[in-house]
């Protein structure tokens, strides 16, 4: 699955993740795949090119999509009436934030996490505020609760003052919570009126761990879902809501505005995958199994002092670096930028000629980390866990 594209045809590419760096240097950053499509996906976007069918997209085909397959994949049930399609999952949590909160509210997350999550709610106008991950990588409830009573609580307009932007599974430690664990946060949310908004974009790419969708657990709960980093399709944007049994208001209340957004095309390419790229899915999940294993291996030999714990979920590994030479005392979290100007991630890069993700980007708890994205060949995995090993 990761041999496909040779390295030659890779430099081809020109999305983000193969453009932004030099041409010497190995990216293992943003979260693209280098794969090719599932077969179903290219032939569906192909046959309805060739029926011109390139218009704005209409009816609820793609919740539809979606519910078959996290009632095969999760056993999960979708309630196609509480739901909404949106932009892209990124846009769905701005205008989600912007829906339940008002202007001055704030967004709780669980740093270290997906850079975004910072910069959307600062553009949102709501003040971000950390609840940081345990040393175990997984939900810190106290903190979580603590971050509750401080933020929590009605406004003046009756809604929630805060909202608890969850990322589940984790980018970037590719932690799963657990029932149990989601359960709890609903209960501790509740009281201080927080409303917890999911993004589950990448709950398909899951290894040996059972994902449960929020909108599961929390009748008030909100959860985002897409085809997009499962399927290798952000190029393609759509994305849905999936809301609680109590969320028909919520759900009501998204503006027009916003379900302008998704492409028609895209949600086509999108319901190929759910349907019918389940195949593709399982052996992308075997070649990153492959790669994990992988890059255990390799940073054991060439890189020891660089610490991994690997996640249940995902094709990100994020990489402990506050033990290796490129360690740097003055790394600080600094949510939101693209992170290259301190820390490991800057010496991988200028002295090893790797692009990384810089941890500092993610906030509290990722200073001296770096994400290394595993989706891709075992033979560019192998050089740049040699080129990072001779710095660190
Ligand atoms: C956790 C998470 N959410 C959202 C996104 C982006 O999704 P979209 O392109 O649909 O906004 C990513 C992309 O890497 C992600 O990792």
């Amino acid at each position: 699955m990761f041999e496909a594209v040779p390295l030659d045809r890779l430099r081809e590419r020109t999305s983000v993740k193969w453009r932004f760096f030099e041409p010497d240097v190995l990216p293992m950053w943003v979260a693209e795949m280098d794969v090719l499509p599932a077969e179903p996906i290219t032939h569906a976007v192909h046959d309805a090119m060739l029926r011109g069918d390139t218009g704005y997209p209409h009816g609820t085909g793609y919740a539809e999509a979606f519910a078959r397959f996290a009632s095969d994949t999760w056993g999960a049930e979708v309630a196609v009436d509480r739901t909404a399609l949106v932009s892209d999952v990124m846009m769905g949590a701005f205008e989600l934030i912007r829906m339940l909160t008002p202007p001055g509210g704030s967004v709780i997350v669980t740093s270290p996490v997906y850079p975004p999550f910072h910069a959307y709610s600062r553009h949102a106008e709501r003040s971000v505020v950390e609840a940081p991950l345990g040393d175990d990588l997984r939900l810190d409830l106290v903190a979580i609760e603590e971050a509750c009573a401080r933020v929590g609580g009605v406004a003046d307009d009756g809604r929630a003052r805060a909202v608890l932007l969850l990322c589940n599974p984790h980018n970037p430690t590719g932690t799963v919570h657990t029932r149990a664990e989601l359960e709890r946060l609903a209960a501790i949310t509740a009281p201080y009126g927080v409303r917890v908004i999911s993004d589950e974009v990448h709950a398909p790419l899951l290894f040996d761990a059972e994902f449960t969708p929020y909108w599961t657990v929390d009748p008030r709960g909100l959860s985002l879902t897409s085809a997009s980093k499962a399927f290798n399709l952000a190029g393609l944007r759509t994305a849905l809501v999936v809301g609680g049994d109590d969320t028909a208001a919520d759900l009501a209340g998204i503006a027009e505005v916003v379900s302008h957004g998704p492409s028609h095309i895209a949600s086509i390419a999108h319901v190929a995958a759910f349907d019918e790229g389940r195949e593709w899915l399982a052996d992308v999940l075997d070649g990153l199994r492959d790669n994990r294993a992988l890059l255990a291996r390799l940073l054991a030999e060439h890189a020891p002092t660089i610490r991994w714990r690997p996640g249940e979920a995902t094709f990100l590994a994020w990489l402990d670096c506050r033990g290796t030479r490129v360690a740097d005392p003055a790394s600080a979290p600094d949510p939101g930028y693209i992170g290259l100007s301190t820390g490991p991630a800057k010496a991988f890069l200028e002295r090893a000629r790797v692009g990384l993700s810089a941890g500092e980007a993610f906030g509290t708890g990722g200073a001296n980390h770096v994400r290394f994205n595993l989706g891709t060949r075992p033979d560019v995995i192998e050089e740049a866990v040699r080129r990072m090993g001779a710095v660190a």
